[in-house]
């Protein structure tokens, strides 16, 4: 494939390690980041990994005029759009800077690349447009139901993109729909490094375990699950990126849409996390059960055999790889990108 990908959101924890893919498979890249919530040094370390720095233009995906200068100045011949805001909670408190951010700053990257002839496209989705599933494991025909403007945003932004390809056969678009990635680079050079308290799981096990706080809250354990506590499919970034690459290839061979689950296919609780963190880290992981999180579900994981079929892609790493990955930046990086 000739020419550059544009990745949206590049300097982030999934778009650092996708660039490190991409520029690794030999697909040029160009970051276009605003930095909200990101460190160029994810970059500069992407570098010193490949020997190749990505390009990064600082902007924001709801400048049209800063859009359109990097599709006259670049070859681009795909986007890779991870940027957007991903909090479900702040969702909740700030809904009209998630529409804006999420949905108007798709709707103006679309339409710079339609001025621009740019035809393809791979699109952060997530999970969490099923809301709380009928039945696990979730397959891609389930219906939508998110229970968050975040994940209103994410499916509004779905229903854009189908009728954007829709429009014209000549488009391509990958809908991937994320479980929840976890971990990092086996260097333990980039990673998930988030702003002030964690949200998730993973990187406040990880903090508790380096020295940074004191015990994880578990968020209930009355859940009807095996031990009570809330099970997700937790996959490693390294094969959600990997996924991207292939989405990407894909849809450059052959046009339409699809709509992937990037997943494992299996279940792992909060205390089997805590269990698999212990081990991978040799650190004790004090907890305390606490009353479970407002709009937390009790299980979710995919069904994963569409990639398996469409993009010949299995999510390979174990929890444990997992839990290591992470601990690894974690404890060399205990402030993060600093
Ligand atoms: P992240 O916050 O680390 O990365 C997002 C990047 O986008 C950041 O670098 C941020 O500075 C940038 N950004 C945000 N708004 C922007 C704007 N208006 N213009 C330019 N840049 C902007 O998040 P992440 O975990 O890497 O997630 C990447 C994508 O994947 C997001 O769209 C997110 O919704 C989606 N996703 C993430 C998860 C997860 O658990 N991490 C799960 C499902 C889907
Ligand atoms: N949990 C705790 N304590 C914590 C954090 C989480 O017990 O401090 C529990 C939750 O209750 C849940 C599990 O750990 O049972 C996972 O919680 P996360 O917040 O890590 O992940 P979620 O499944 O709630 O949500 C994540 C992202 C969403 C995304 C979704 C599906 O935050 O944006 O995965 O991809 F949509």
């Amino acid at each position: 494939m000739a020419g550059s990908v544009l990745v949206t959101g590049g300097a982030g924890y999934i778009g650092s390690h996708a660039c490190l893919a991409l520029i690794e498979a030999g697909h040029p890249v160009v970051v276009l980041d605003n930095l909200c919530n990101s460190s160029p040094e994810s970059l500069q370390r992407v570098g010193q990994l490949c020997g190749e720095e990505p390009l990064l233009v600082r902007g924001d995906i709801r400048d049209r005029a800063c859009l359109d200068r990097i599709f006259a100045e670049h070859d681009i011949v795909a986007v890779m759009h991870f940027a957007g805001l991903k909090a479900v909670g702040e969702s909740v408190e700030i809904p009209l800077e998630y529409y804006d951010n999420n949905v108007t700053g798709s709707l103006t990257l679309l339409a710079a690349m339609q001025a621009a002839g740019v035809n393809n496209l791979v699109f952060s989705s997530s999970a969490t447009v099923y809301g709380d599933p009928a039945t696990v494991p979730i397959s891609e025909d389930f219906p939508l139901a998110p229970a968050s403007p975040y994940g209103r945003t994410k499916m509004m932004v779905e229903q854009i993109l189908t009728d954007w390809q829709c429009a014209d056969g000549a488009r391509n678009v990958a809908l991937l729909r994320y479980f929840n990635p976890v971990g990092a680079h086996p260097s333990g050079r980039i990673g998930e490094d988030p702003r002030g308290m964690p949200n998730n799981l993973m990187p406040f096990v990880a903090q508790v375990a380096v020295g940074k706080r004191d015990r994880l809250f578990v968020f209930g354990d009355d859940y009807p699950t095996a031990d009570g506590t809330g099970v997700r499919d937790y996959i490693h970034v390294m094969d959600l990126v990997e996924g991207h690459v292939l989405a990407l290839q894909d849809i450059i061979a052959g046009p339409g849409l699809r709509v992937i689950n990037l997943g494992t296919g299996r279940g792992v609780s909060v205390l089997d996390m805590v269990r698999a963190f212990e081990a991978a880290s040799g650190r004790q992981i004090p907890y305390e059960v606490v009353q479970r999180r407002a709009g937390d579900i009790a299980a979710c994981w995919a069904d994963p055999g569409r990639a398996a079929q469409l993009l010949a892609w299995r999510a390979s790493r174990s929890l444990e790889q997992m839990c290591i990955d992470s601990w690894r930046w974690q404890s060399d990086n205990p402030r993060g990108y600093g």
